[in-house]
């Protein structure tokens, strides 16, 4: 597949079934994301990939702990425009797709806090730094960590909600000072056909985003 094709096809996958993808898939897909690039390569990146019991160990601490852990009582906050319209509508649409499926919208909020009830999740934990460097460097091998997922047939959630409780699952990891959990994506085969894995999410037009100087 061509790289931008799978760009263009990668989305959220929030319905997933119940096969388990084989390890060395895992690993492939892990692979692709330390090819990422990095500040001065130092590649400041782990990974944590957890199923079964220890899965459903960290889904516990992130259930019972959440809303303690909220930093400002609202989960989606209240960000400026243009970003405000674009997250409402996307949110609509996961609305309206979640009815279309008969699951209640609850309900959507309550299984992201556990991976959609993904096989397999995956922690990217990175170097605490005293600039942004190493996150920005860590999200780079996410985001090529889902778009080698998409491009084997598996599908991801990145979710912010899963490391909402960080401080908890850190200790509970044993994760050391000095790294951070960055963010946690749900990893499975999306289900074929629910509408929550197919709502239409919209982009802004790359002439409204970019400046062309000097052309
Ligand atoms: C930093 C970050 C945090 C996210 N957190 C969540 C989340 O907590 N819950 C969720 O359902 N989706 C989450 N997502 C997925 C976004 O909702 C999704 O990327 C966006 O709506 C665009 O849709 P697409 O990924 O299908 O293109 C997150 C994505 C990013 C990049």
């Amino acid at each position: 597949m061509d790289i931008l094709d799978v760009i263009r096809q990668r989305r959220s996958i929030r319905v997933f079934d119940r096969r388990m993808p084989p390890r060395e898939l895992i690993a492939e897909c892990l692979e692709a994301a330390t090819w990422a690039p990095s500040a001065t390569n130092q590649q400041p990146w782990e990974f944590i990939v957890l199923t079964g019991s220890a899965l459903e160990a960290v889904n516990a601490i992130t259930e019972e702990n959440f809303f303690q852990r909220l930093p400002d009582g609202t989960a989606f906050g209240d960000p400026p425009e243009p970003m405000k319209t674009r997250q409402q509508e996307v949110l609509d649409a996961m609305l309206a797709a979640a009815e279309k499926g008969g699951i209640d919208p609850n309900e959507i909020f309550e299984k992201s806090l556990r991976f959609f009830d993904a096989p397999v999740a995956v922690y990217f934990v990175s170097c605490k730094g005293t600039d942004s460097l190493y996150q920005l460097s860590t999200a780079a091998a996410l985001e090529n960590f889902l778009l080698a997922a998409h491009a084997r047939g598996l599908g991801t959630c990145w979710l912010t909600v899963t490391v909402i409780c960080a401080e908890d699952l850190k200790k509970h990891l044993s994760i050391p000072e000095g790294r951070e959990l960055l963010g946690g994506v749900a990893l499975g085969y999306p289900a074929a056909d629910a509408p929550l894995n197919k709502f239409l999410r919209t982009r802004a037009p790359v002439g409204e985003v970019t400046r062309w100087l000097g052309f």
